[in-house]
């Protein structure tokens, strides 16, 4: 292990936090009744004290400082602190220091309160062995006193190391004998962070990883499908979890099939074009497995092995349910033309299944439906028919949602799953 123990500190190290900052500091300066400064100064408010902040660049003095960083607050307690994202990349790389046995902690200039409030909403709280923050009395963060009741006991400060993007996590660090790392894709420069001292610089969360775990190549990522039949609602869900996984600090990359990439989307078109609904089964069933291979090739393997999170609308169940069985040619026919795109197997299917008439009537509201989505009741019968063997054979892959309920109830279901999944 390169160093024992890591302190992050929080807003632009950790969190994308700039939305929320600058838009509470741009409601404080409006209440105190000083004119809003453009975004270049809101965006000096993220890293250093706000206190000091507010004297600096809004012309107060202590005492109206003070004003302004309660109504700063106000607005942040109740919307700004979720106008944030964990930075793509960060939750895996936290959790390879973790499974290292490094010893995680946060110290940050931040209330305290907040730094836990957003750590647990986003997912990365379970990752540190300590968290540390000011109270909202503070009228002056001290870094170094965060350092030292962050790190742990009787740790040698040359064996720990302070990464942060801004120049008082690098002065702070180096005082107290920590390595400082400094983070550029925040909210500093690299010229204030060489100056304060950095040793080393990250430009992107994928260097911080380097740096950190030198040597340790990131792990696989996952790969996990979405099915059911035309209109369950799976890319409605699949299009949220994108979202929220995004916010977490996890890297996605959202496809389909049929498509996913360029040669695949042109066979797309091709495929579910409606002037060509007299297309044989055969001819049908193949341009589906020459679609799979390629995308499996072009995106879904090599986004798995640089360990990001691939979520796929539909993939190889779905020849199995809609050529194997809807259009009767057997699953023989269909695992040996899909025997190339085989390389690719999910680590979780989610099945998003409910009353097919509830289903189909969803569906057929719809506009400009496709090839498909004009088969008769009977066909799609048989889809979901397969779906339930699909389900049937491999349980352990294959989770079934309940899909006849609203789309929030079915999200709170989905978020359960993948979490657990995650770990
Ligand atoms: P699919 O990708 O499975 O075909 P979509 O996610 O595109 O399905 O949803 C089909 C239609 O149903 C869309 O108009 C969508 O807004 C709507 N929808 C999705 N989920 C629900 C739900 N839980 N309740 C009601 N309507 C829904
Ligand atoms: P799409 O518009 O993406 O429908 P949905 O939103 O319901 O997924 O169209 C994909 C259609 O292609 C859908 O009707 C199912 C069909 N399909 C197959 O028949 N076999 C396959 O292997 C795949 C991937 C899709």
């Amino acid at each position: 292990m390169k160093y024992d123990a890591i302190l992050f500190d929080f807003d632009g190290t950790l969190t994308e936090s700039g939305l929320g900052i600058t838009r509470s500091v741009a409601y404080a300066f409006s209440r105190m009744g000083v004119p809003v400064p453009g975004q270049e100064i809101l965006e000096r408010f993220v890293g250093p004290p706000l206190i000091a902040a507010f004297q600096m660049y809004a012309g107060l003095d202590e005492e109206g400082a003070r004003q302004a960083t309660e109504h700063y607050r106000v607005r942040y307690r109740e919307t700004g602190w979720k106008e944030n994202r964990v930075y793509a990349g960060v939750a895996p790389m936290l959790r390879a220091l973790k499974e290292a046995g490094c010893y995680l902690a946060i110290a940050s200039g931040k209330p305290e309160v907040f730094v836990r409030q957003i750590a647990e909403h986003f997912g990365i709280a379970r990752y540190f062995d300590k968290i540390v923050g000011i109270t909202f009395e503070t009228t002056h963060a001290d870094k170094c006193a965060l350092i030292a009741r962050a790190m742990p006991e009787g740790m040698e400060p040359a064996r720990a190391a302070m990464v942060g993007d801004r120049l008082f996590d690098m002065e702070a660090a180096k005082k107290m004998g920590l390595r400082a790392v400094g983070a550029l894709y925040g909210y500093g420069t690299r010229e204030e962070l060489e100056q304060a001292g950095a040793d080393e610089i990250a430009e992107t969360v994928a260097d911080l990883r380097r740096i950190l775990l030198p040597g340790v190549a990131p792990e696989r990522g996952l790969f996990l499908t979405f099915e059911g039949a035309d209109g369950c609602g799976k890319s409605t869900q699949m299009k949220l979890l994108a979202e929220y996984l995004d916010a977490r600090g996890y890297e996605t990359v959202v496809s389909r099939e049929p498509g996913g990439c360029e040669i695949s989307e042109r066979i797309r078109d091709l495929v579910l074009d409606i002037r060509y609904r007299g297309m044989s089964p055969e001819c049908e069933a193949l341009l589906y497995a020459a679609s799979r291979v390629e995308h499996v090739r072009q995106v879904i393997l090599p986004g798995v092995a640089a360990g990001k999170i691939v979520l796929c609308d539909r993939f190889l169940d779905s020849s199995f349910a809609y050529q194997a069985r809807g259009r009767e040619l057997g699953d023989d026919f269909i695992r040996q033309i899909n025997a190339p795109a085989r390389l690719a197997v999910p680590d979780r299917t989610l099945l998003f299944a409910g009353d097919p008439q509830v289903i189909l009537q969803r569906l057929r509201a719809g506009e400009n439906l496709d090839r498909l989505e004009v088969e008769s009741d009977d066909f799609f019968s048989r889809v979901n028919r397969a779906y339930a063997d699909i389900h049937a054979a491999d349980p352990e892959r294959v989770h079934v949602i309940d899909s006849n309920r609203s789309i929030e109830e079915i999200f709170s279901d989905v978020c359960a799953d993948v979490n657990a999944l995650l770990g």
